[in-house]
């Protein structure tokens, strides 16, 4: 009988991720948890009751592979101003089990054994070991302080004759920064040059803050041909849990990561699918996230004026990057413990986004809570 502990891992470096870990602190000290991004607020009432709606009506059997017909069909209209060509919900639009599993299912069908992935750090958890079960190598860049901005010299250097492809988080998870059109265009011509792919995440594609504008891969001509871009409805209707996203990409790449998707989960569940079809038809559910999160933003930030933190600019996400340069020296996920058990606040040290363990004293708050939780927050984060 094979023994589990002479298995051998095939991610030897991975355990729990941090989100958990800092989660489970936050509840055994009973500290306010600004860690995990998750807001602590309903969703809206005629979400639940379209659910409820189609699941009473008897839409509980499998959907099919790529997604109810349409719930794909109102992301193409919601795609419209993106591009002067349509997008084809049939050939181009793919519903998954969150971001999460477009990523993984994208990542899997595009990369292949020794194929070397562009990962632009902090990076987000996931594309690392995605591809290293894919049996690639992930080929880690850093963005350049304060603002995280693409040093493309760094970059053009980390290509080699094996990069296959480039993944991109705008707005980015956890610096809160994006890409302006014009990086995007250059990106666009690095790519073409070089005759590689582009995966986008783009969850937080309706956060964006200060009268900037979010610019997806897909309203850039090169790249919407030569990428993916994967989005998330946990994330847009405060519905984290419901775990359900799509990706967007050419019909050739389209066709192999629904062969991965296949497999992974077959098809996301239908009643959640035909609820957020109706509810996606008004585009007042989402074009007003941006200033509903920069009010919180604002707020946190004046809550926080009199603290000894200093904050980043966060142009995107919910996220707050704070430096306790001033406070401590002790390294990152030393402080994020001790503020969790001593002063009763979770937070997320930013070295766990970097593959080297970069520390620059930075810890990521989320600020997608209400507002009580947000002062509450402050007032202990301001007496440290
Ligand atoms: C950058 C980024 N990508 C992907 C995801 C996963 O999204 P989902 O919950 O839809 O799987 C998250 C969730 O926190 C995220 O922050």
């Amino acid at each position: 009988m094979i023994q589990a502990s002479t298995t051998p891992s095939k991610l030897p470096q991975v355990g729990t991720t941090i989100f958990t870990e800092m989660s489970a602190l936050a509840l055994e000290h009973s500290a306010i948890n600004l860690s995990q991004g998750f807001p602590d607020f309903p969703l809206d009432a005629q979400l639940i009751d379209l659910v409820k709606y189609y699941m009473t009506e008897g839409h509980n059997q499998y959907a099919p592979m790529p997604g109810v017909p349409a719930l794909r069909k109102q992301i193409a209209s919601k795609l419209k101003p993106y591009h002067a060509d349509p997008f084809d919900a049939d050939q181009e639009i793919t519903i998954t089990s969150g971001a999460t599993e477009g990523l993984f299912a994208t990542i899997n069908a595009l990369v292949h054994p020794l194929d070397e992935v562009i990962i632009l750090d902090p990076s987000y958890d996931l594309y690392a070991p995605a591809v290293v079960l894919a049996g690639g190598n992930p080929i880690h860049v850093e963005l350049e302080l304060p603002d995280f901005s693409i040093n493309w010299d760094k970059l053009e250097k980390a290509m080699s004759p094996r990069t296959r492809v480039v993944i991109i988080n705008n707005p980015n998870n956890p610096a809160g920064s994006i890409l302006p059109r014009a990086e995007l265009e250059r990106l666009a011509e690095l790519v073409v040059s070089k005759d590689l792919m582009v995966i986008s995440d783009e969850v937080y594609e309706h956060m964006v803050y200060d009268g900037l504008q979010h610019h997806s891969i897909l309203s850039v001509p090169d790249l919407r041909d030569r990428g993916v871009a994967v989005f998330s409805f946990g994330k847009t209707f405060h519905a984290t849990g419901w775990k359900i996203g799509y990706t967007v990409a050419p019909p050739n790449i389209t066709k192999e990561l629904r062969k991965v998707h296949q497999f992974v989960t077959f098809s996301v569940n239908t009643p959640i699918q035909l609820a957020i079809a109706d509810y996606l038809s008004d585009p007042d559910h989402y074009q007003g996230l941006s200033v509903f999160f920069q009010e919180k933003r604002d707020m946190f930030l004046n809550l926080m004026a009199t603290s000894r933190f200093k904050p980043l600019p966060s142009r995107g996400t919910y996220f707050q990057l704070m430096s306790y340069a001033d406070i401590s020296d002790r390294p990152d996920r030393e402080m994020a413990h001790w503020m969790t058990v001593e002063h009763g606040v979770a937070s997320i040290p930013i070295s766990v986004f970097y593959q080297n363990g970069r520390d620059h004293k930075l810890l990521r708050f989320c600020f997608g809570k209400n507002t009580s939780t947000l002062q509450e927050a402050a007032k202990k984060l301001c007496k440290i």
